[in-house]
C-alpha cells in the first residue's frame, strides 16, 4: 500500500523522525521557503498534519489541504489548531495526554523553587566572583508551607499539587467544580490569588481561560506573591503581567510560555524579579519519546482504520 502523505508543521527529534518516515511520505513545511507555493504543490495529496503543541494548524494550512483527514498534535495543548476550520470537515484530532503531567510539574515546582530562593542569580554570585567581593548572597524567600494556588486542576495541576503537599503547602485549586482531593475548592480566580504566596496557572487554554490571569488576579496575588506558568501565555494578561512586575505589584514571576514565542517581548529581560524558560515543560528525552510514539501511534491506528488512542472529542 502507498504510504499517506503527511505535512509536517515543525520540527521532531531525531528519534521521531525515522518511525515517521517508514510510514509515511513527510512534507516539512517548516521548512518551505514560499509556504503559500509549497502548500499549493503538495497540498492536494495530504491527508494528515503532524503538528505541536505551540504550532497547532491554521485555517489556511487545513483550506490548503482538501483531503485531511486528520491533525495528529505532539503535545497536550490544541488550543493552537483551528477547529472551526476542522470540525465542519469532520477531520479527526489527537493529542499526546498523560505521558507528560510529571515532567511538566517537575519543571513547575522546579520555577518556583529557583524564583523564590534565587537559584540562578545565586549561580551567577558565586561564578562571578560576587560572593567573595560583596559577601553573602541576599536573603530569600521561603517555600516549604507556604500558600499555594493550583487554577487548573487538569492531571498537570494534580501532578503539581501531589508534589507540593511534599513541601507542607496548604493547597487550594481552581477547576470546573469540588473534587474529591485532600485540597480546597475554590470557586473565582481573584479569590485563589488572594489565598496564594505561589499562584500556579496550569489550566488548558480556551475561549474561557483567556486572560483569566488578569490586573485583578495580580492584584489580589499582592507584593509578596509569585506567579508560576506553565500552561499558555493566553492565559495571563501578559501587559498587565509586566505592568506589576515593573511596579513590583506582585513578587515575581516564573514562566515557560510567552505571547509571540520564541520571541519574547524584550521588557521581560529587563526584570530581576522573574525566572524565564524557553517553553520546556515536556522537554525530557523521556517524555518526548512518549510523545513522539503516542503521535504516531495515532497517526497509523488512523490510517488502519482502528480505533484511535487520545482522540481530542
Ligand atoms: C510543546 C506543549 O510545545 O504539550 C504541549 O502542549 O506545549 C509542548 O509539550 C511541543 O508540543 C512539544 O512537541
Amino acid at each position: 500500500m502507498d504510504k499517506p502523505h503527511v505535512l509536517q508543521m515543525g520540527g521532531y527529534p531525531d528519534f521521531d523522525m525515522g518511525p515517521l518516515r517508514e510510514h509515511f511520505v513527510l512534507h516539512a513545511l517548516h521548512e518551505a521557503a514560499d509556504r503559500a507555493a509549497f502548500l499549493a504543490e503538495v497540498g492536494s495529496k495530504v491527508r494528515a498534519i503532524a503538528t505541536r503543541g505551540d504550532l497547532g494548524a491554521p485555517a489556511d494550512v487545513i483550506a490548503a489541504c482538501p483531503r485531511l483527514e486528520i491533525i495528529a498534535v505532539n503535545g497536550v495543548g490544541y488550543d493552537a489548531v483551528n477547529f472551526e476550520a476542522a470540525r465542519p470537515r469532520g477531520i479527526r484530532v489527537t493529542n499526546t495526554p498523560g505521558v507528560l503531567d510529571g515532567d511538566c510539574a517537575d519543571i513547575a515546582v522546579a520555577m518556583m523553587l529557583a524564583l523564590a530562593r534565587g537559584v540562578v542569580p545565586g549561580d551567577a554570585w558565586a561564578r562571578s566572583g560576587d560572593w567573595a567581593r560583596k559577601g553573602p548572597y541576599p536573603l530569600q524567600r521561603r517555600v516549604w508551607g507556604a500558600r499555594a494556588g493550583i487554577l487548573g486542576l487538569g492531571r498537570i495541576g494534580t501532578e503539581v499539587a501531589r508534589r507540593l503537599q511534599g513541601f507542607g503547602m496548604q493547597i487550594s485549586y481552581l477547576g470546573r467544580s469540588p473534587r474529591d482531593v485532600p485540597w480546597t475548592f475554590v470557586a473565582d480566580p481573584v479569590e485563589l490569588a488572594r489565598h496564594s504566596d505561589f499562584l500556579f496557572v496550569t489550566a488548558l487554554a480556551n475561549a474561557s481561560t483567556r486572560h483569566i490571569v488578569n490586573g485583578d488576579v495580580l492584584k489580589a496575588l499582592g507584593p509578596q506573591g509569585m506567579l508560576i506558568n506553565i500552561s499558555r501565555a493566553q492565559n495571563i494578561d501578559e501587559a498587565a503581567l509586566l505592568d506589576a512586575l515593573e511596579a513590583g505589584a506582585i513578587g515575581g514571576a516564573a514562566l515557560d510560555v510567552f505571547e509571540g514565542e520564541p520571541k519574547i517581548n524584550p521588557r521581560f529581560a529587563a526584570l530581576s524579579n522573574v525566572l524565564l524558560q524557553p517553553h520546556v515543560g515536556s522537554a525530557t528525552f523521556e517524555t518526548r519519546r512518549a510523545m513522539g510514539k503516542l503521535m504516531l501511534d495515532n497517526l497509523v491506528a488512523h490510517f488502519a482504520g482502528q480505533p484511535l488512542l487520545t482522540e481530542v472529542l
